[in-house]
């Protein structure tokens, strides 16, 4: 990949982005009087940093990556989005998606009219790099890889993947969100050698902040570029920095959660192959199951009248019925499997 940015729709080439007076000084301790801001209630009456250094000096030094490298947006949702509008001329551009996969991806490819081709996944849901590379059109500008993917919890072969940045002349976005579950460093290691790499990473699994709406891009420092120049100019707000920058100190928090909720699923796999009406539970290497059962809608809606609320996935390519449960405390399994068990058969 030679020129990443030639990949770039003109516009956004072109674009002339919003720029705040602030950006221009680099001195401290000024008189700010030129966003229209109260000078009462302090901190809160200040825009955010727009670019956020500090958060990302964290998350460099923590993945060990430069923080020209970094992009942050509120969730991961806000890089598809962002990544679908800067790549994809609306009504020309296509994107593939494995499938099944994350819905986001065609969600934001349908609101900014970037028409979608899924390829599906082998039956174990593992990936074919050649029936990917196969589907390729002249018009496929971005590939959406998901690994570990959502809802079939696997880790996406390495070697299938490096196929496909090797080949594809486009984009490849390679969501990494589930990837702390795994113990695998996914495909960080790779972002030097591959400039069409995306990798997105959030902070809303392992880190247990879903309410704060942190995500980011790991990408080519010209791509990270022109993703900060289309996005909202204060797309971090202040007390997500603030409990961000606090959270990624203490990453102990965050590997003790991590072994609870893998002793926990390791617990609930057990539990669930007692259960008669279960037909399978998928491998995972995330914080979910994907479990086959005799009959998905009649158990998702016993649950859910229950107050126990699980997605039912059986609609999804290759996973008729199954559900996809989230590993919960130790409290909320027992309830579940309470419940599943006392299912009348
Ligand atoms: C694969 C995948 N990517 C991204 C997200 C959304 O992440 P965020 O909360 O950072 O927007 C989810 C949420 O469920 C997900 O499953």
């Amino acid at each position: 990949m030679d020129d990443i940015v030639s990949l770039i729709r003109k516009n956004i080439r072109e674009l002339n982005p919003y720029s705040s007076a602030r950006e221009e000084y680099s001195g401290g301790g000024a008189v700010l009087l030129d966003a229209n801001e109260s000078p009462y209630n302090e901190p809160f009456n200040r825009y955010p940093d727009p670019v956020q250094t500090a958060l990302k000096e964290k998350i460099s030094g923590m993945l060990s990556t430069p923080a020209e490298r970094i992009f942050l947006g509120n969730g991961s949702d806000e890089a598809i989005d962002l990544l679908i509008r800067i790549f994809c001329e609306p009504a020309t551009d296509r994107i593939i998606i494995i499938d099944p996969s994350y819905g986001m991806y065609k969600v934001c490819a349908d609101i900014n009219n970037v028409g979608v081709d899924f390829v599906s996944l082998n039956e174990d849901f593992s990936l074919d790099a050649m029936r990917l590379l196969s589907a390729v059109s002249k018009e496929t500008k971005m590939v959406f890889l998901c690994s570990p993917n959502n809802p079939s919890a696997n880790l996406l072969d390495k070697a299938e993947i490096t196929r496909i940045l090797s080949a594809f002349k486009g984009v490849v976005v390679l969501d990494e969100a589930y990837i702390d579950f795994c113990g695998s460093e996914g495909l960080l290691p790779s972002l030097e050698k591959f400039r069409n790499l995306v990798i997105l990473r959030t902070l809303s699994k392992a880190w247990g902040l879903a309410g704060i709406r942190l995500g980011m891009a790991l990408a080519d420092p010209e791509v990270i570029r022109y993703m900060n120049r289309v996005k909202y100019p204060y797309n971090v707000n202040f007390l997500t920095q603030v409990k961000a920058m606090e959270m990624l100190g203490s990453a102990e928090s965050r590997e003790k959660w991590i072994k609870e909720i893998l002793e926990e699923r390791i617990k609930l796999e057990g539990r669930l192959e007692e259960i008669g009406y279960v037909l399978k539970i998928f491998p995972s290497d995330a914080n979910f199951l994907l479990v086959r059962v005799e009959d998905a809608d009649a158990i998702y809606t016993f649950l859910n009248e229950r107050g126990v609320i699980v997605r039912n996935r059986s609609g999804l390519t290759h996973c008729n019925g199954c559900i996809r449960i989230t590993v919960g405390t130790p409290d909320e399994n027992n309830r579940l499997i309470e419940l599943m068990k006392s299912y009348p058969q």
